[in-house]
């Protein structure tokens, strides 16, 4: 008798980002879906201007995953697409923006307020898992 397949299969679930996106429709809320180590991963929806800030003691990554986000530094601008990345370091001033919504997924240390420590109506609660 083959031990490895004889037990009852245990199910494992795949991470869905569509299905994730279709449960919320706030913009600029970042939603938890995944943790790894002390890292979180969280999905948002972007759409409008974000306000300058910066990280003092941590990078930044966008992941896009549908539409284009422009982050705006004060000697320059990048446009990230879907299907492309961009880190922001940590400590450089930066203002997120999208004419149209954008779907993302961010990576970050858990507790990184993603409004460094401006604050403001843009603030995102944290640790606000779907
Ligand atoms: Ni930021």
């Amino acid at each position: 008798m083959n031990s490895i397949n004889s037990s009852a299969s245990k199910t494992y679930q795949s991470i869905n980002f569509s299905d994730k996106f279709k449960l919320f429709s706030e913009l600029w809320s970042q939603k938890v879906i995944a943790e790894m180590n002390d890292y979180q991963f969280k999905v948002a929806r972007l759409q409008g201007d974000f306000i300058w800030h910066e990280h003092a003691d941590t990078d930044e990554s966008f992941i896009i995953l549908e539409g284009e986000l422009r982050i705006d530094f004060r000697d320059g601008h990048v446009l990230i697409s879907a299907g492309e990345m961009y880190v922001v370091p940590k400590g450089v001033e930066h203002k997120p923006s999208a004419a149209d919504e954008v779907k993302l997924l961010l990576i970050e240390p858990r507790g990184v307020v993603n409004t460094g420590a401006e604050g403001g109506e843009r603030t995102s609660e944290l640790d606000v898992w779907i």
